[in-house]
């Protein structure tokens, strides 16, 4: 694959995240943006910190993701800040100087001491939209302070428009799909073996090259009726005899940016577990394909269900037309989750909701609580379509309990518990065209 370059994307990135707070500012009423890296958290009554997670907000303008205790400045017209703490440390590895294609883009002040920014923020305070969390704030209340206050105005305007991905972010975002797939790639070979669920994850970060601390999310690995656990993470130690399938959704992250990936596989590749896998496959293939400007996500999740509905329809599972079982909630329980989410700089990222750029929330559909995406497509988003079949006893309960027994094949449910559930995750690109699926190709290069 030809490499981007990184230099002349983040230039154009740069340019689209100064006309963003130029705007954020004019809305808000202020005059400079100050965005804290983060600060580690620590356990209660311990010494021990929490990994830290730096704040979106500042990842954002900077490919810096373990900076803490650094800050962005922005002035309208005015060259960008980066206060950048590099302390004198000899219990941890500081920070490396500053360096990569972003550095000429900004004044950069070096720190020793995270209290030193607080000479290098622009004054006063009260003319700063500061986004962060409240442990970043600098300075005594008695004397100027800068505490987090994250105006409305502010955000909803920033988050909005981080829908729209520049193509440096896509850039990146590939990256991070290649990187993902490649542990992808090992675990099924772990998982063809026989390894156990925490020998998978053990491949997985081995080949991407990360571990909890810089995975976008934790995995899950799940094996057997664990694929019916959605979020299944507990990585157990041994395998189960006999290991029937294998259900993975992992990512990985590249300068900040997350892919969010999931795979299906059964162990016997000719069985009726593996041609329900093709069957979920095909049809997730064809929703993102629906990934396309002007379109509804919220008919993408209705329309799903009826795509999954007629799948099971034609295994023997239900007995009832797609339409009814959409109609009764007997879909829900075999899908019990959304389509999908937006995907960027957070896994789940931010403004799937989101009216406009004042503020508002788009309602899910009545019966749909865990839909994460609301919104018409436009280009420049980037959405995860992630399909799923499932059979989980507690819901299917509730089917029984509902008195649509007669809705389900229960012999054929029982037939397929053993292999928990199937999932298949990509991450799709609205374009001004086809949609732009950034997954796929990932997994043909790596085949
Ligand atoms: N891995 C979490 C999700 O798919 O949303
Ligand atoms: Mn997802
Ligand atoms: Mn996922």
């Amino acid at each position: 694959m030809i490499q981007p370059d990184f230099t002349v994307l983040y230039a154009a990135h740069l340019a689209t995240m100064k006309q963003r707070a130029d705007e954020a500012l004019a809305r808000g009423g202020f005059d400079h943006l100050v965005v804290p890296s983060g600060t580690s958290h620590y356990q209660l009554f311990d010494d021990r910190d929490y990994p830290y997670a730096v704040n979106p907000q500042f990842k954002a303008w900077l490919p810096l993701t373990r900076v803490p205790h650094s800050w962005l400045v922005y002035t309208p017209g005015e060259r960008p800040k980066v206060i950048f703490h590099q302390p004198f440390d000899y219990w941890h590895v500081v920070p490396a100087a500053p360096s990569g294609w972003w550095v000429e883009h900004f004044d950069i002040h070096i720190i020793r001491k995270p209290e030193d920014a607080l000479a290098l923020l622009p004054r006063p305070a009260a003319r700063c939209a500061i986004l962060g969390e409240a442990q970043s704030t600098l300075g005594a209340a008695t004397a100027e302070q800068y505490a987090p206050n994250n105006p409305d105005a502010v955000i909803n305007y920033l988050e909005y428009q981080r829908s729209y991905k520049t193509p440096y972010e896509i850039a990146l975002m590939r990256e991070a799909q290649q990187l993902g797939v490649r542990g992808h790639r090992a675990a099924e070979a772990a998982f063809r073996e026989g390894a156990s669920e925490f020998a998978i994850h053990m491949a997985y970060c081995s080949a991407v090259g990360q571990d909890l601390g810089e995975l976008p999310y934790n995995n899950i690995v799940a094996l057997n009726e664990h694929g019916a656990v959605l979020h299944y993470t507990e990585l157990g130690r041994t395998a189960p005899a006999p290991v029937r399938s294998f259900l993975i959704d992992a990512g990985a992250s590249f300068h900040g940016y997350a892919s969010d990936i999931t795979r299906t596989y059964a162990m016997d590749t000719t069985g009726e577990f593996q041609a329900l896998i093709d069957a979920v496959d095909s049809a997730q293939v064809a929703m993102a394909q629906g990934v396309r400007a002007g379109v509804d996500y919220r008919q993408l999740h209705i329309d799903a269900h009826l795509a999954l509905m007629g799948i099971l329809r034609d295994f023997g599972v239900i007995t009832v037309s797609p339409e009814a079982a959409l109609e009764t909630g007997v879909s829900a329980a075999f899908f019990p989750h959304g389509l999908g989410h937006p995907i960027g700089l957070q896994v789940h990222d931010v403004a799937g909701f989101a009216e406009t750029d004042r503020g508002g929330k788009i309602a899910r559909p009545p019966g749909h609580p865990y839909l994460r995406m609301t919104r018409v497509l436009e280009p420049g988003m980037v959405v995860t379509i992630e399909p799923g079949l499932y059979f989980i006893d507690m819901l299917l309960d509730e089917v029984r309990q509902n008195g649509l027994a007669a809705s389900v094949d229960w012999a054929r449910v029982d037939a397929f518990r053993p292999y928990g559930g199937i999932r298949i995750e990509d991450e799709v690109l609205c374009t001004d065209g086809d949609a732009d699926n950034l997954t796929r190709p990932a997994f043909a290069a790596n085949a």
